[in-house]
């Protein structure tokens, strides 16, 4: 079983957006697939409620709980686990860092956005576990932006994904819906994304 954590200390960062869609992802390729959501706003588990009885399942679990969550998990023969983190958070982000086997950290490739990057390099290094940055709503023609977010977060210690997910409205509309964009559009950019989001995860997890 791979366990995949999401963590950013900003809120509003796509923490949410990039867990479900890559759980979800999974579960159409045959994964069996839970999203554990330890964020008190409960924004994924109610996008699950939303969609019913669709895969992938979406558990609760305070982070107290975590690693007896992640454990039955394992039990149950779940082959991914992925994590959603709740904002400014930093014990909920140590847990989940912690029982990881990767961690992903959305983040806006801009400048105070990169900032907050600091206090999440020193625990994934403390904690040891691979831990990648996946710049989230990349606007159209970045590629200075991207460039300047690529050299910041190297100089804080930290390796770059090397997909990145656009600002695509497929994202927000979809999820606005228990959906992801995939299902609203199929050919999308969006989809394309997360496909090669998940290409790119399995082999590192290999
Ligand atoms: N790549 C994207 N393109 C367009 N909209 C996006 C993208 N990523 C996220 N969003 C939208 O931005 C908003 C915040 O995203 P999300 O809820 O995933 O962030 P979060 O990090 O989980 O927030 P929080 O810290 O509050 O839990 C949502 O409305 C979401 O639909
Ligand atoms: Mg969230």
């Amino acid at each position: 079983m791979s366990v995949i954590a999401i963590v950013s200390q900003k809120g509003g960062s796509g923490k949410t957006t990039l867990a479900l869609h890559l759980a979800t992802h999974a579960a159409y390729k045959k994964m069996q697939t839970v999203v554990v959501d330890t964020d008190p706003q409960a924004t994924a588990a109610a996008w699950g409620a939303w969609r019913g009885d669709f895969l992938p399942a979406v558990v609760t679990s305070p982070p107290a709980r975590l690693a007896r969550t992640i454990e039955n998990a394992q039990k149950e023969g779940v082959g991914l686990v992925v994590i959603d983190t709740p904002p400014h958070a930093e014990a909920a982000m140590r847990e989940a860092i912690k029982v990881a086997d990767m961690v992903l950290i959305p983040t806006r490739p801009r400048a105070f956005d990169l900032h907050a990057l600091e206090g999440i390099a020193d625990m994934v290094s403390f904690a040891g576990t691979p831990a990648f940055v996946l710049f989230n709503g990349v606007p159209a023609r970045a590629s200075k932006m991207i460039a300047q977010a690529r050299a910041t977060v190297k100089e804080l210690g930290l390796e770059v994904c090397p997909v990145m997910f656009g600002e695509r409205a497929d994202f927000h509309r979809s999820s606005a819906k228990g959906e992801v964009a995939s299902e609203i559009d199929p050919e999308g950019k969006a989809a394309g994304e997360v496909a090669a989001l998940w290409k790119w995860v399995k082999k590192a997890l290999a």
